[in-house]
């Protein structure tokens, strides 16, 4: 057996609760006492408590209020139901916006913001540090050996950045220190003879303007990355105090999926489990269900790899409906079932919302709740959360366990900072998340498990990686891809890959510059096409068993073969009969290069054929009827095969053996007949 801990040690289960401010309702102890009631009928164990409650514990400078905390706290234990406890930092009281201005966050056009909102301090500010260090210290103090205490949840969704004097200067101190005091380094990787750019003192080095899009592309990914950087260090700052007086107790922040304005991998190396806010816009019109489905999959998948395969939790999602979106649907029946136990198929050990009770007030008043302002259990969303609640516990034994892929896809957050950035091409098109969701697409329809991984990862673990616009190289990137592929590992890259370095220099000597080598092409020019234009791809003689021709778009590469077998050539234009996909023996193992942007119908046939060829497992053999997937966990006995259906329709599968069905204890075997929406979990011995 090979699990890991649960994520609060002596907790073995799978997490069910939400963000709870009881805080707003002090002055109502009924509210409250039925709060507990019915987290007991809702089978919640955990609430997530100090979100944004600094001036409810520090009402003033230094005079700290905690019995309402100690209460909540103590109540939680005595209810046999865990805490994870936040630090408040996440929101400041007026009181000290107004004594320290400068935590006050400026703008990129050097306007400071004025009190109101949250998420929106200096992260360099040393008086908030100071301030955020004593509060976390007080509550390490009081907390730290409460038996309702599971977690450290530091503040609230990091996100945006400063520009004040102060983070100016710490900006100019991270480059000193990047580019070792030399700032002729500095102009040289920025290419800063350009535009007359060419800096003669540090003093004169300044964030982004506002119209950045025209700024030193090489100033824009160095300020993103302090950017990173700086959150990350004042992060750590919070957790110092924690660490210090409460080390066996582990700490996440709640994370926003793909997110661009963090390098998460940098922030995941900091925490002791990954946790992250899902909100997937179901039922719109504009895209089907299933497809929404497929992209929350990519971003749970992401969020498992971004500790290797470690469990994490869904720290937020709605029971209902948000607030923020442009349109504001509920659920339809079966999808919070659907949804929640999505996130544990692909390795959550917990579910969890916002928020547990409506405030009655302000901006969330309206957003989605476990409890609603009619304030009983008689209510359908109330029912979905507790009958979730009851088949969650159910599903103890799969806490812990994981998936192990032998696919991934590489999602690079440096790379998609300058892709998104250079001027070229379609800018607008160019879509690195979508490009990247476009290619899971095919393994989730088959139901092969996938991991999200960075450029800079360890490969040798799996069989097939795939790098779709890998624009950017890291140092020693290449090498590392040729490695895999030599020792038998096979590779698939596309157009608009290998064209920069990692400070945005493009490679001299040809594209796909460190690729070069390993795909055995060189990609001479790169055509874009028109929104409504469309070429074809042609398949040639090949051995993967793909004929006829596919429809590619936005943008086709003009690449000369080098090393490369040809498999398919462009169908029309003046670059008709030209080479669109080859195929590059190199060591033991493959280099594809797909040279044009292809649609859903070639990227499904050749990674079908390419399943095939490499004995790729699935997860269930059988076919899955468009929009069913099924992912599973294992802890190396058993497999939890979770087969989930977007699909607003019935839909059936055929199971190729017997099957126990987690929440029935029933064997099945044969037909597997599934509902709209419908979710089952499935146990079986892993071979
Ligand atoms: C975010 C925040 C929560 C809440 C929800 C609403 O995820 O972390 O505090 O505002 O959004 O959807
Ligand atoms: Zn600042």
């Amino acid at each position: 057996m090979n699990k890991y801990m649960p994520i609060g040690n002596k907790f073995p289960h799978i997490l069910h609760g939400g963000d709870y401010n009881p805080e707003q309702w002090l002055e109502t102890p009924n509210i409250i006492n039925e709060d507990f009631r019915l987290m007991k009928l809702a089978h919640c164990n955990t609430m997530t408590v100090g979100i944004f409650s600094w001036v409810a514990l520090e009402p003033e400078e230094g005079k700290y209020r905690l019995d309402w905390l100690d209460d909540i706290m103590d109540r939680l234990a005595q209810n046999g139901m865990k805490a994870v406890l936040a630090t408040p930092s996440g929101a400041k009281p007026p009181w000290m916006s107004q004594k320290y201005p400068e935590i006050l966050r400026t703008q990129a056009d050097r306007l400071k913001d004025l009190h109101g909102g949250r998420h929106n301090h200096c992260f360099t500010s040393p008086i908030y540090r100071k301030k955020v260090s004593r509060i976390n210290r007080m509550l390490a103090e009081r907390y730290g050996n409460h038996p309702a205490l599971i977690l450290w949840h530091i503040s609230n969704e990091f996100s945006g950045e400063c520009h004040c004097p102060l983070c100016q200067n710490e900006f100019r101190k991270f480059l000193q220190n990047k580019y070792d005091n030399d700032l002729e380094r500095l102009n040289h990787e920025w290419w800063t003879g350009f535009w007359s750019h060419r800096y003669t003192d540090w003093s004169q080095i300044e964030s982004p303007s506002p119209r950045g899009e025209h700024e030193t592309h090489g100033l824009i990914l160095d300020w993103k990355r302090f950017v990173s950087h700086q959150t990350i260090d004042f992060f750590k700052n919070e957790i110092k105090p924690l660490r210090e007086l409460t080390p066996e107790v582990p700490v996440t922040t709640n994370l926003m999926g793909t997110f661009p304005g963090i390098e998460y991998r940098e922030l995941a190396k900091e925490l002791d489990v990954v946790s992250w806010d899902n909100y997937p816009t179901w039922h719109t019109t504009e895209q089907t269900d299933w497809k929404i489905g497929l992209r929350t999959s990519f971003v749970h998948d992401l969020n498992r790899s971004l500790k290797q395969g470690k469990p994490f939790m869904m720290m937020e999602s709605t029971p209902s409906t948000v607030n923020w979106q442009k349109t504001n649907k509920l659920k339809r029946p079966g999808m919070h079932m659907l949804s929640s136990l999505q996130a544990v198929a692909h390795g959550s050990d917990t579910v969890q919302y916002f928020q547990w009770r409506k405030s009655r007030g302000s901006f969330e008043k309206f957003h989605g709740a476990v409890v609603d302002h009619s304030g009983h259990e008689n209510t359908r969303v109330f029912r979905d959360v507790a009958q979730l609640g009851q088949a969650l516990e159910k599903l103890d034994e799969v806490v812990g366990t994981t998936a192990h892929s032998q696919v991934a896809i590489i999602f690079d957050w440096e790379n998609r900072w300058a892709l998104e950035e250079a001027q070229a091409l379609a800018r607008e098109r160019l879509q690195y998340e979508e490009t990247c969701i476009s290619h899971y697409a095919a393994f989730w329809k088959q139901g092969v498990t996938v991991d999200i991984i960075g450029a800079r990862e360890d490969l040798s673990q799996y069989k097939l990686v795939i790098a779709p616009m890998l624009y950017m190289t890291h140092p020693g990137v290449g090498e590392r891809i040729e490695a895999f592929v030599r020792e038998g590992g096979t590779f698939v890259t596309t157009y608009w890959s290998g064209i920069v370095n990692e400070n945005d220099l493009c490679h001299l000597g040809g594209f796909p510059g460190p690729l070069l080598g390993v795909t055995g092409i060189w990609s001479e020019e790169i055509d874009t096409l028109h929104a409504d234009e469309n070429n074809s791809l042609l398949m040639s003689e090949n051995f993967l068993g793909l004929s006829g021709s596919y429809r590619v778009m936005d943008f086709c590469e003009l690449i000369r073969p080098e090393a490369a077998q040809v498999l398919a050539v462009y169908g029309d234009d003046f670059y008709q009969g030209r080479p669109a996909l080859t195929v590059n023996r190199f060591g033991k193992g493959d280099a594809y290069y797909m040279a044009a942007r292809t649609g859903e119908e070639f990227l499904d046939d050749f990674y079908m054929a390419l399943m095939e060829k490499l004995s790729l497992t699935r997860t269930i053999e059988t076919k899955l009827p468009i929009g069913v997937t099924a992912q599973q966990r294992t802890d190396g006995q058993y497999r939890y095969i979770f087969i989930m259906n977007f699909n607003s329709k019935k839909e059936q599968i055929s199971l190729n053996g017997i099957y126990t069905d987690m929440f029935t204890q029933v064997d099945k075997q044969g037909v597997l007949e599934l509902d709209p929406f419908d979710v089952k979990v499935l146990k079986a011995k892993a071979k």
